[in-house]
């Protein structure tokens, strides 16, 4: 893995956005793994800004988002397809038949679980993936475990995580306590992974998934099997390293 620290989150998510530009330099028709909450959030302002002085194109990209709330359609706010739109893609030349989002409101969600992961297979795989960490040490919605997650499935939600995500809602009684959600086994196939992580209440979970024991008890040491890694964090993230 390599650790990078930034000052600021705006440098930071401008170190994002150029990995994320050359990705797309490199294959114009790059298959873009995506997460949403904040941390992703100072890439995508940076990638709306690099978009706008024509420095990076989406035209020819597809985008797999990692995870999306069960129970919340798309035109709901709180949804993740929602905050994409409105975070992203509404500013970018990101085709929107390309854009992949699990959703949530499937009728049948183990053919909707299926058929993501066979979307993203067609596609030809995830050249690069955005992550962030929950403080439980999640990655995507995969929380602690007795062991990792293979492909795209129905998570419950933990306690931690729905206090953490409570932020965004009227109340915890509304954040779902289900989510769709990429599974270990996918993430570990991108060709490449950006993790950002910012604030203390990160510190500890960038501390074990770097230098813990690999064990489902934190998703997120599965990482360190990964040979392309790069970690983005400010310096309370990094303050236990
Ligand atoms: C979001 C996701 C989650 C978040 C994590 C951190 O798509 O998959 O794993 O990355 O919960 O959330 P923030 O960035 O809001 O602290």
């Amino acid at each position: 893995m390599i650790v990078e620290v930034f000052e600021s989150e705006k440098s930071l998510g401008e170190r994002a956005a150029e990995i994320m530009a050359a990705q797309l330099k490199e294959k114009p028709d790059s298959v873009l793994g995506l997460a949403t909450g904040s941390s992703p959030l100072p890439l995508y302002q940076a990638l709306v800004e690099m978009y706008q002085r024509g420095e990076v194109d989406f035209k020819d990209a597809a985008s797999f988002n990692l995870d999306e709330y069960v129970g919340l359609d798309r035109d709901n706010p709180q949804s993740y397809y929602y905050f994409m739109q409105d975070n992203l893609f509404k500013y970018v030349n990101m085709p929107q038949e390309r854009i992949h989002v699990p959703y949530g409101m499937a009728e049948n969600i183990e053919e909707e679980l299926r058929a993501y992961d066979k979307a993203i297979e067609e596609a030809g795989g995830i050249d690069i993936q955005v992550l962030g960490i929950g403080g439980n040490g999640h990655i995507a919605f995969n929380e602690p475990a007795e062991s990792f997650s293979r492909g795209t499935g129905i998570i419950d939600l933990t306690e931690d995580t729905i206090n953490a995500n409570k932020r965004f809602f009227e109340s915890a009684d509304q954040v779902p306590r289900q989510a769709l959600s990429m599974g270990i086994k996918n993430i570990m196939h991108a060709r490449k992974i950006i993790l950002i992580a910012t604030g203390e209440a990160k510190a500890k979970a960038v501390y074990q998934m770097i230098n813990g024991v690999i064990a489902p008890s934190c998703p997120a040491t599965a990482l360190q099997m990964h040979q392309n890694v790069i970690v983005l964090l400010d310096q309370a993230a990094a303050k236990l390293l």
